[in-house]
């Protein structure tokens, strides 16, 4: 269209003066749509491969900053040329929502900005947003063995989400989330201002700890806590299949694992396998995952009293360092240099993803229905992740992220696909799954978790009211949904940083 052609020449003038070169000259910061590296930066963290179809709305621009100024720059030049602005940092947003619009926009690509600061004499770091939890988990095992940060599992995850919309990972139990774990950042507000903790106000601080960082602003940097782990970790993992006394044991699991000590991490992963069942029929798999800050010693006692059906001896355990483990659950072999930790190439596919909390132990009845249900598709998996330990003791307001003391476990399910002519069929089946569960999960508000991004809970329109967002909000945030759109209004009165599902002024 005529005004869409019109943006673009703004854009790229606005920006192109603003570094001081000539519009035709190729600044390395800015990529437009003939620019020939436009695609293979577009792509280069989209890890939800159903955002990949040509079908779906591509930016305008995409900016790629190598300083602060520059998204300074790209900021006034979206608002003079009406382009709306997606900030991405690891792009493994499971809506798509950092590189995706249907209105014009631009992206901001924060992958050059990735430099991480480690201060041991405070335990410390100051990590910027580009930077992904691979990189971090690698710089802090280079300095430290007996240091971790408490974050998700998967490498490639940028720390721009992940901090802004709570982070969890094998050793929350213990240490809570990442977000729980920032004590300072620096922020690029609507006016292009740059403010750290101390000038941004606790308002602003607390609001981009769990509440998602796409409402506020462009967070460049963080600083962290480190957590004090012990040298030597262990890990164990048990399956049982459905004909093997899984569902048993899994309904054991649901009470007991929430209030194993905070120190065992134990979850469970069910999937379906074609094999598994001594009949060959589908069955379901149970798989529980442990890993436990501490040596094989002092766990063998303890799984031994609280799940002695599993049987498990000291052979079953293996030890290693903490960094070892973050190989473990980021898929890789515990023997392999944690270099493989920096390797930005992600593997991408299609899928749709959900999430619950469960409050009350889900009845067997409920449970039976479950596993019919799961046996009707192949490609899928449900992770269980238990609460408890200080994830019960840290107070409901303290962040946005409001799934804390009353929360027995938290469900994860995804359906993946490779044909996405078949997606509609897939999303209508794991829909299908949402919907049967609704009785036995978290009610009023049935809660989700913002980085498991859904937008199914519910969208924005061109003027979303307070009431309308309250749909998917409080499900999110909870209670705290609305001090989050009081920050926002003082933020950001104009709603320049706005997506689907971005807080809403007042
Ligand atoms: P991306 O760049 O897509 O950003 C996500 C959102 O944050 C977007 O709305 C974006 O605009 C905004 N944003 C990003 N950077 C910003 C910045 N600097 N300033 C302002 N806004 C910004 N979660 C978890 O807690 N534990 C886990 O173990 C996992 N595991 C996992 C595995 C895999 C394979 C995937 C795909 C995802 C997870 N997640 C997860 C979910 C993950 O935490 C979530 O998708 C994060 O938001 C991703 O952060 P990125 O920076 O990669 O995403």
């Amino acid at each position: 269209s005529s005004s869409g052609s019109a943006s673009h020449e703004d854009f790229l003038q606005c920006f192109q003066s603003g570094l001081g070169v000539n519009t035709n000259t190729s600044s390395g910061i800015v990529f437009t749509k003939t620019s020939s590296s436009y695609e293979s930066i577009l792509d280069a963290s989209i890890r939800n491969s159903r955002f990949l179809a040509t079908s779906v709305p591509k930016p305008n621009f995409i900016v790629t900053p190598h300083n602060l100024f520059h998204i300074q720059l790209a900021l006034r030049c979206s608002k003079h040329s009406n382009l709306q602005v997606r900030v991405r940092s690891g792009g493994h947003d499971y809506e798509g929502l950092s590189y995706v619009s249907n209105v014009p926009f631009i992206i901001i690509d924060l992958f050059n900005l990735r430099s991480i600061t480690i201060n041991m004499e405070d335990e410390t770091a100051w990590v910027q947003s580009g930077a992904t939890l691979g990189e971090l988990y690698y710089a802090i095992a280079n300095r430290s063995k007996v240091h971790g940060f408490p974050a998700g599992s998967c490498a490639t995850i940028g720390i721009g989400g992940h901090l802004s919309g709570g982070g969890f990972g094998t050793i929350f139990r213990k240490y809570g989330l990442a977000a729980d774990n920032v004590i300072d950042a620096q922020i690029i507000n609507v006016n292009g201002t740059i403010l750290n903790r101390r000038a941004m106000g606790e308002d602003l601080f607390w609001a981009i700890r769990g509440g998602g960082g796409s409402s506020f602003g462009v967070i460049t940097a963080w600083k962290i806590k480190l957590v004090q782990v012990p040298s030597t970790v262990t890990i164990f993992e048990v399956s049982r299949n459905l004909d093997d006394g899984g569902s048993e044991i899994f309904t054991k699991w649901q009470t007991v694992a929430p209030k194993l000590p905070a120190e065992l991490f134990l979850h469970a992963v069910l999937g379906v396998s074609n094999s598994a069942s001594r009949l060959g029929n589908k069955t379901v798999v149970f798989s529980f995952t442990g890993m436990y800050l501490g040596t094989a010693e002092n766990l063998l006692p303890l799984m031994q009293e609280s799940f002695a059906e599993f049987g498990l001896k000291r052979s079953n355990f293996t030890e290693m360092s903490w960094i070892q483990s973050v190989l473990y659950f980021a898929g890789f072999s515990v023997d392999q240099s944690s270099e493989v930790l920096l390797n930005r190439n992600i593997t991408s596919s299609s899928f749709k993803t959900k999430s619950d909390y469960v409050t009350e132990p889900i009845s067997s009845t409920g449970l039976e229905g479950l596993w019919k249900m799961l046996v009707l598709e192949e490609s899928q998996f449900i992770i269980l992740t238990p609460y408890g330990g200080i994830m019960s003791e840290i107070p409901e307001s303290a962040t946005p992220f409001p799934h804390r003391k009353s929360m027995l476990y938290g469900i994860q399910y995804s359906v993946s696909w490779d044909s996405n002519e078949d997606a509609t069929m897939y999303i209508k089946w794991i829909r299908t799954l949402y919907d049967y569960l609704a009785p036995y999960v978290s009610k009023l508000p049935r809660r989700a978790y913002l980085n498991y991004r859904d937008l199914d809970l519910g969208v924005n329109g061109p003027n979303t009211s307070y009431v309308e967002a309250q749909s998917w909000g409080l499900k999110y945030f909870n209670q705290n949904f609305k001090r989050l759109v009081e920050v926002k209004a003082r933020v950001d009165p104009q709603n320049f940083f706005r997506n689907e599902q971005s807080i809403p002024p007042l």
